[in-house]
C-alpha cells in the first residue's frame, strides 16, 4: 500500500510510520489512531488538511510474543512493508534497516517518516530518511540518560540531531534539546503516547484472568522485567541479579516475564534453570501488552531496567524500583513512583525492596501532558507543519503550536 491510500481520500500529507521494536509498538499505536482520527474530522471541509500513513514494521523484534500480539492488543494494522531485519550486532541491525528501508522510501516518497523511541531502528529510519532530505518526526525526543555506553543513547542524539519535528514527553527534554543548539521552533512538547495507549487499555487489562493463571493475589508479589545489556549480558552481573531475586522471593513471589535476550543469557550463563527450580519465582515467556499491564497494575512493586516501565507505573501509583544508576526519565523519580537502585549492589537491591513494603502507599503525581491526548497534539502539529507547506518544500521547523 502506498502512502495516502489508507484514508482512501484526498492528501494532504503522506506520513510513513516506521516500528521495529516491542516498545515502538506501543507508542506509535495512538499515533496512527490520531491520524485516523483526524482524517474522520476534517472529512467534509475541503480546506482542511488529510493525511495518508502507511507502517513499516523492521522486524528487530519477530517473535509472536514480543511482536505480534502487540499488532492484535493494541489494533496496529497490518505493516504495509515488512523488513525482516532480524537479530544481529549493532552494525548490522542498523545497516540492514538502512538497506531494506531505501526503496521503500524511494518508492514511496512519503512527506514525512515518524519514528519513535530510540531502538536501532528509530535511528536507520531517521538517518535514512534524512540522507533522502525526506523530513523525519521523532516522538519521544531529548531524552538523556549521560550514558554514551547506552546503545539507546547514542540513537537518540543522533536521532534529535537528523530530526526536523521533535515531540517530547516532560520540559526537561526541552532543555536538553535545546542546550544541544536544537531551534526551539522544532520542539513540541506533546506528552507521553506510551500513556495514551496505557489510558486506552488499562481497563481492559484488569479484567483479564493473569494472576489467576500465574496463582498470585493482588499487592503480594513483584514483578521483574530486565534485558539492558549492562544487567544481563555480563554473566558476573546475570548471577547477581539471580542471587537477589532469590533472595526477594523468600518472603515476595517473584513474577518474572524474561525477555528474549535476558532468557538467551540466562541460558548460556547456566542460570536459567536455577531461577525456574526457586519456589517462589515464577518465569514467563515475555507477556502480551494485557497481560502485563494487568500485572503491573496489581503488583506491590516492580523491579525493572526498562524505560516504559519506569513511566507506566509512575501513572498506575505503582512503585517502581530500576536497576540503573541513571535515567533518561528523571520526571519519574522527581514526581513519579521511580527510584533508582545501584544494579551492582544486591544488598542495596534488596534494601530498597524492604523499604517500599514497609512504605505506605505511593504517593506519585502524573507528570504534565501525560493525559491521554498526547497522540492528538502530535498530529496537531503535523497539520500546521504540512499546511505550512514545509512537507512540498523539505525539511523545516513551525512554531510550537498551542495545546
Ligand atoms: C532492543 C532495544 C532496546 C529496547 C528493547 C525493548 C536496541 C539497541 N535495543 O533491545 O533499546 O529497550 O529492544 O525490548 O535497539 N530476540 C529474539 N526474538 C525477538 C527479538 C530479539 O529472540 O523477537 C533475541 C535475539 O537473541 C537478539 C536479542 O534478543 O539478539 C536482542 O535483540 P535486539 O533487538 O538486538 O535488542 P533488545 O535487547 O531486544
Ligand atoms: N511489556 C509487555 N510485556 C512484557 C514486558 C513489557 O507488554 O513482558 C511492555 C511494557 O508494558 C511497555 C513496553 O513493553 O509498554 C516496554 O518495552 P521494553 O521494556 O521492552 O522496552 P523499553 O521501554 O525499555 O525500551
Amino acid at each position: 500500500m502506498t502512502p495516502g491510500r489508507r484514508d482512501g481520500g484526498a492528501v494532504g500529507a503522506r506520513i510513513l510510520h516506521v516500528v521495529g521494536a516491542r516498545p515502538n509498538f506501543v507508542k506509535m499505536a495512538p499515533i496512527m489512531a490520531a491520524v485516523e482520527e483526524w482524517n474522520a474530522s476534517a472529512a467534509g471541509d475541503g480546506a482542511a488538511v488529510r493525511f495518508g500513513q502507511s507502517l513499516v514494521h523492521t522486524g528487530q523484534h519477530y517473535d509472536v510474543g514480543m511482536s505480534d500480539v502487540f499488532f492484535r492488543e493494541l489494533g496496529l494494522p497490518e505493516p504495509d512493508h515488512y523488513l525482516g531485519v532480524g537479530s544481529g550486532s549493532h552494525a548490522e541491525q542498523t545497516a540492514e534497516v538502512l538497506r531494506r528501508l531505501e526503496p521503500v522510501l524511494l518508492a514511496e516518497r512519503p512527506d514525512i517518516v515518524l519514528v519513535v523511541g530510540d531502538v536501532n531502528s528509530t535511528l536507520a529510519a531517521a538517518l535514512c530518511a534524512a540522507k533522502l532530505h525526506i523530513a523525519v518526526a521523532h516522538v519521544e525526543a531529548g531524552l538523556r540518560s549521560g550514558d554514551r555506553s547506552m546503545p539507546e543513547e547514542l540513537n537518540r542524539l543522533v536521532t534529535d540531531q537528523v530530526a526536523d519535528l521533535l515531540f517530547t514527553t516532560f520540559a526537561g527534554a526541552n532543555d536538553n534539546l535545546l542546550r544541544e543548539g536544537i531551534s526551539p521552533a522544532r520542539i513540541h512538547f506533546v506528552g507521553n503516547t506510551m500513556i495514551d495507549t496505557l489510558e486506552r487499555l488499562r481497563g481492559c487489562a484488569v479484567t483479564v484472568g493473569i494472576l489467576e493463571q500465574l496463582a498470585m493475589s493482588r499487592r503480594a508479589f513483584a514483578l521483574v522485567t530486565l534485558h539492558r545489556p549492562s544487567n544481563v549480558d555480563d554473566p558476573g552481573r546475570l548471577a547477581l541479579v539471580t542471587e537477589v531475586l532469590q533472595r526477594i522471593a523468600e518472603w515476595l513471589p517473584v513474577v518474572f516475564p524474561v525477555h528474549a535476550r535476558t532468557r538467551a543469557r540466562l541460558q548460556a550463563a547456566g542460570l536459567l534453570g536455577l531461577l525456574e527450580a526457586r519456589p517462589g519465582v515464577v518465569l514467563t515467556e515475555p507477556l502480551g501488552y494485557l497481560d502485563f499491564v494487568g500485572l503491573m497494575s496489581a503488583a506491590r512493586l516492580v523491579l525493572t531496567d526498562s524505560g516504559g516501565v519506569q513511566e507506566e507505573t509512575t501513572v498506575l501509583g505503582v512503585p517502581c524500583l530500576t536497576m540503573r544508576t541513571t535515567t533518561e526519565r528523571p520526571v519519574t523519580v522527581t514526581e513519579g513512583t521511580n527510584r533508582l537502585v545501584d544494579p551492582c549492589d544486591g544488598d542495596a537491591i534488596v534494601a530498597a525492596v524492604v523499604e517500599v513494603l514497609q512504605a505506605g502507599p505511593c504517593a506519585g503525581r502524573r507528570p504534565e501532558r501525560w493525559d491521554g491526548h498526547a497522540a492528538q497534539r502530535i498530529v496537531a502539529v503535523l497539520a500546521q507543519w504540512a499546511g505550512s507547506g514545509s512537507c512540498s518544500s523539505g525539511p523545516a521547523g513551525v512554531a510550537g503550536v498551542a495545546v
